[in-house]
């Protein structure tokens, strides 16, 4: 026991000298934290878009409420096939959908149809949107149609109050999609899906600006990135295609 004494000595010390030096360099016990990639960037603001950039796209410009008489449009029944994209939702009587960006309401109402025991949330910023919303549903006397405010970087929905999403040719104009989705996600159910309708970027015959169109790969990108699972694109439409993914 007493032999020993000398050795525990030695060893302690050493031991000190070795956390004392680590201790003092502490980078070379722990790698940092790569700093995350900046989600947003800015170029020189073209025609149609913000001058501020996600994940290599410039955002385009907001469409204005004096756009409703565009969204409501009676050919776009010809030229977007909604009815056919409205089919492709898979969604039970009793859902709760938000249709984000909803604009004048022309799905909202539509889809509000198919939930005879849910509803739809309307979300939009423009309070003019939401004006036009609410004086449609009470001139046809539509009940589960509810509009609602967001704000730019949030849906302000409670947790998990969500079956699904939709996003009609919205998505490219939100000026904080990072944010946006990450509000929405945690709207969402577990399981809960989002709908996005965004006009095809790789088709030149589709008739709309570049700003206004979205790949099928940049999309998964952004959505991949915000942590939603990608499970199928519905090409069968006109103009657009349709996008679904999955809270995992
Ligand atoms: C081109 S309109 C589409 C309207 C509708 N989805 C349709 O297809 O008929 C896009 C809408 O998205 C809305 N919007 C833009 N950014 C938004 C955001 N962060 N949250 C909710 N709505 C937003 C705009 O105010 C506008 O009404």
């Amino acid at each position: 026991m007493l032999k020993r004494q000398p050795l525990l000595s030695s060893v302690l010390l050493v031991g000190g000298a070795i956390a004392l030096f680590f201790w003092t360099r502490p980078e070379a016990v722990s790698s940092p934290t790569p700093p995350a990639p900046p989600a947003y960037g800015s170029c020189p603001p073209s025609r149609d878009g913000i001058g501020k950039t996600f994940m290599g796209r410039e955002i385009s410009h907001v469409m204005g409420h004096p756009g409703i008489g565009w969204l409501e449009r009676t050919d776009r029944e010809k030229e977007e096939a909604p009815s056919k994209a409205i089919s492709l939702l898979e969604l039970a009587p009793d859902a709760v959908l938000a249709d984000i960006g909803a604009g004048s309401g022309y799905y909202s109402f539509r889809i509000a149809r198919l939930l005879p025991k849910g509803r739809v949330v309307a979300v939009d910023i423009q309070p003019e949107m939401l004006e036009f919303l609410k004086a449609e549903a009470a001139k046809l006397g539509v009940t589960n149609v509810q509009p609602h405010l967001g704000a730019v970087d949030d849906v302000k929905l409670p947790p998990a109050s969500l079956d699904a999403a939709l996003m009609v040719d919205a998505y490219h104009e939100f000026d904080h999609p990072a944010e946006m989705l990450a509000s929405l996600r945690s709207a969402l159910k577990s399981k809960g899906r989002i709908y996005l309708l965004e006009f095809r970027a790789e088709d030149d015959n589709v008739p709309i600006k570049p700003h206004h169109k979205m790949t099928e790969a940049q999309a998964r990108k952004e959505f991949e990135a915000a942590g939603f699972r990608f499970v199928v694109n519905k090409p069968d439409l006109p103009w657009q295609h349709l996008l679904i993914f999955e809270k995992p």
